[in-house]
């Protein structure tokens, strides 16, 4: 039997990950065995055509440098200006340059050839997500005939959306050289399937393969999981050890974990935190909310823009309501161990996840998993993440209806504990039998 190979962008590094996709594939990789290529986030000036080995996790892995123009064009521009927002359905934000797609393509086709020289053809290969689309296409060209499978971590986009990129034809070939192309959610696989028909010409055929020229491909969803088993223990293990102060017996405790995204839907949150301190007097010193948000793809203009954004937003709620012994937000801009997370959310009564697009999101199954099932909290969650399909016994909102926000809040502060017990059991059931190995087979299966 061949090995897993998997592929992405990014590679696990430093203690505390913060991305779906590395966590998620950290806890698939330690269980199935395999190894795991990316880039190695270091920068340099003329980068070797060679992977090399990481020698200092649990795991192997094998990484390549970029040089700073590959990093400009292939990282911070056709992948986080022009596909990032156009697969979240913010064509406003699109960055459309030449020199963008190119680099990207150049990067792809050196990444390809570099594989050539450590893939065996019983090898079973495995990429992931936006930045490695057209892989298989170039491995192809290559000569690779490994059986091969892509999974996106984001959504993807109908094809009205898909065809604000000059290119769209392209990503619909790309994505026609693998053999299986998992989706997060049913909403996404119908996209993907409606667009290589109606933007390149593909013909549907039955159990969502589609036949685009000479290559025929599968496209359904894998709904990524987390190993709900092991964060409950994790959460369970922080009881009475988080730092003193934290909690406070008399306050409720709301959080929101988020890369600092424009995707998170982080502003209409405190926008809706305010409007329930507006509406309820009553609450004010007796609910605060933690709002962790470590900054990510820094230097990227509409990154900065949701910084400015959310610091403004979180100052004038706490401007507007906080007294010498209480500040309602707290905006904290960095990333926190994975076991204090964990305490965090077991402590928190309300969980606000409310992208106003997402693939899945990992927050609101990690924060259900980490409940204490007597006394557990409630999930507020957007109907635009993918978790939303699985995770209906949550309390579902529209992240672009304030009002709704703030009453949900409210609902959530004052659900009876036989309601919030049913709720949790349910999500938990889903968790506990729908989890990151489940996952993984299931993918890993339909690829044969
Ligand atoms: P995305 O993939 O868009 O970042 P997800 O919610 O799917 O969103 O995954 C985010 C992952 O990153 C989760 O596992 C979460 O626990 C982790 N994470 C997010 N913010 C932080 C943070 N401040 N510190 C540590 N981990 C974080
Ligand atoms: C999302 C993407 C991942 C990415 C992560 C963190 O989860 O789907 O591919 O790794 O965000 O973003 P970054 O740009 O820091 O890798």
């Amino acid at each position: 039997m061949g090995r897993l190979i998997c592929i992405s962008n990014r590679i696990p590094s430093g203690p505390n990950p913060s991305g779906g996709l590395v966590v998620a594939l950290h806890d698939t990789i330690k269980e199935t065995g395999g190894i795991w290529i990316g880039t190695s986030g270091e920068i340099v000036e003329n980068p070797e055509n060679r992977l090399r080995e990481i020698n200092d996790g649990p795991f192997r892995r094998m990484a390549f440098d970029l040089s700073e123009a590959e990093q400009q064009n292939y990282y911070f521009g056709f992948s986080n200006q022009v596909l990032w927002p156009l697969f979240h359905g913010r064509t406003d934000l699109l960055e459309i340059h030449a020199e963008y797609l190119d680099g990207y393509k150049e990067v792809n086709r050196r990444f390809a050839k570099m594989l050539m020289e450590v893939i065996r053809p019983d090898d079973r290969i495995w990429v992931h997500d936006y930045h490695l689309i057209p892989l298989a296409l170039y491995l192809r060209q290559l000569g690779a005939t490994n059986r091969m499978g892509f999974f996106l971590h984001t959504p993807f986009p109908n094809p009205i959306t898909l065809e604000a990129l000059p290119n769209a034809g392209d990503v619909c070939e790309w994505l026609a050289n693998y053999e299986v192309v998992g989706m997060q959610s049913e909403r996404d696989a119908r996209a993907a399937i409606a667009c290589l028909t109606e933007v390149a010409e593909g013909r549907e055929m039955a159990g969502g393969f589609v036949q685009l020229g000479a290559r025929q491909c599968r496209i359904a969803a894998f709904p990524i999981a987390i190993d709900a088993q092991e964060f409950r223990s994790l959460a369970e293990a922080q009881v009475d050890r988080l730092p003193s102060g934290v909690i406070k017996p008399e306050r409720q405790l709301i959080i929101g974990v988020d890369r600092l995204d424009y995707t998170k839907g982080v502003p209409q949150r405190f926008k809706a935190f305010g409007e329930f301190l507006a509406r309820h007097d009553n609450w004010h010193r007796h609910v605060s909310y933690i709002q962790i948000s470590p900054p990510t793809r820094e230097g990227v203009e509409a990154y900065d823009n949701i910084r400015e954004e959310t610091e403004h937003l979180s100052g004038w709620v706490n401007g507007q309501y906080a007294d010498i012994q209480w500040a309602p937000i707290r905006f904290i801009n960095r990333p926190v161990p994975r076991e204090t997370l964990a305490g965090l959310y077991r402590a928190a009564q309300i969980a606000l996840v409310t992208p106003l697009m997402d693939g899945m999101n990992l927050v609101a199954k990690e924060f259900v998993a980490a409940q204490n099932p007597e006394d557990p909290g409630v999930l507020i969650l957007s109907q635009f993440a993918g978790a939303a399909e699985q995770m209906e016994d949550a309390l579902i909102v529209n992240p672009h209806d304030i009002e709704q926000m703030a009453t949900a809040i409210m609902t959530a502060l004052a659900m009876p504990l036989q309601d919030r017990r049913r709720r949790h059991e349910a999500l938990m059931d889903v968790l506990l039998s729908k989890d990151v190995a489940w996952w993984s087979k299931g993918f890993l299966t339909a690829l044969g």
